[in-house]
């Protein structure tokens, strides 16, 4: 067996243990026996266990802390509560199955690395899209719109069909412009950089009330000192992505953003009055592909050392709060 076996008493003190989680904690068995689990724990990490313990009705339930080995290292471990025979051993009440996580630990490790990185590629892609498109596409755009206002203010003399068709094009080319400029904005929100995140959340806030109809609002605590830049752009990513999403899914009336200091953190939340979703199993998305908005989210908040929670009531509306620190 590759998993550490033991079954306790309701005090935690270990009745049997197999030669396995004895490997585990570095410790010999017949000294592992008739000691406390605790012993091989973290001071803060026993409380959570003494709780987890008393959860013995839920067979099943797991809980991930490091094992303290006898020779001062550590092992992450996940513990779990196993039902055990009532006809088992003297006092025993608990059954646990220990396992090493260490190299779903290194794994996880390792795709968050690769999470990271892809996140700067994407961000980097993306800037140099921007770039293309304010320096080639817009200024193309904004040239051939002057032009066809100076035609169309040549043609106001004979007035007529072709002089409403030029003012027309030119409206056109003066929308395309500006949209061009939009999407170009979205994709490196250099506003971030200058004018800092509160601006930039509050003007793309006008921009989508602007667009979708859905009313924005926005309660903002005053923050004495910016937050690293990494940080501001992944809650604007963030923020871009909730608000994506209240466009596409919600069917809101209101949106209202709030960002507030606590303590050593900032924390951002957006909340809406729309439709809610389930969020243990949140719906396939459009042509049965699941949607990476939630996971992109979550993604963000980690890479700058944050957390991400939603919550979401049908029919009453969706929360997505990140918490993230401040330096
Ligand atoms: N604010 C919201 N209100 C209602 N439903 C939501 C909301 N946010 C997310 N959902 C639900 O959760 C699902 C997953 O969202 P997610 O952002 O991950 O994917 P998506 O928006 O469908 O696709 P993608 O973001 O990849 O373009 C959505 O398809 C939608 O059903
Ligand atoms: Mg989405």
């Amino acid at each position: 067996m590759n998993e550490g076996a033991l079954t306790l008493t309701a005090d935690a003190t270990i009745l049997y243990a197999n030669q396995c989680f004895a490997k585990m904690v570095k410790c010999p068995l017949e000294r592992v026996t008739g000691s406390s689990l605790s012993r091989f724990l973290a001071a803060e990490d026993r409380v959570a266990l003494q709780r987890f313990l008393k959860r013995t009705d839920r067979s099943g339930a797991k809980i991930q802390m490091p094992l303290n080995a006898a020779d001062g290292s550590q092992m992450p471990a996940q513990i779990s509560i196993r039902p055990i025979e009532k006809s088992g051993l003297d006092g025993a009440t608990i059954g646990l199955v220990v396992t090493d996580i260490t190299e779903v630990r290194r794994a996880e490790e390792l795709l968050r690395a690769l999470t990271h990185r892809v996140v700067q590629a994407q961000e980097g892609e993306r800037a140099r899209v921007a770039r293309e498109l304010h320096d080639n596409v817009t200024q193309l755009l904004c040239a051939v719109h002057f032009r066809s206002q100076a035609l169309a203010g040549r043609l106001s003399a004979r007035g007529g069909p072709m002089e409403r068709e030029a003012i027309q094009l030119s409206k056109m080319l003066g929308d395309s412009a500006k949209e061009v400029e939009r999407i170009a904005r979205n994709l490196r929100p250099n506003a971030l950089r200058h004018m800092g995140l509160v601006h930039v959340l509050r003007s793309s806030g006008a921009e989508f009330e602007h667009r979708t109809g859905v009313s924005f609002s926005m309660a903002c605590e005053k923050m004495t000192t910016r937050l690293p830049t990494d940080t501001e752009l992944a809650l604007f990513r963030i923020f871009q992505e909730a608000l994506q999403n209240v466009q596409k899914h919600a069917h809101a009336h209101h949106v209202v953003v709030c960002l507030r200091r606590l303590g050593a953190f900032a924390q951002l939340a957006i909340n809406d009055d729309g439709v809610g979703f389930r969020l243990n199993r949140p719906p396939i998305a459009r042509k049965g592909r699941r949607g990476l908005g939630l996971l992109d989210m979550r993604e963000r908040a980690i890479c700058v050392g944050g957390a991400l929670q939603i919550k979401s009531i049908r029919s009453r509306g969706t929360k997505v709060e990140v918490r993230v620190p401040l330096a």
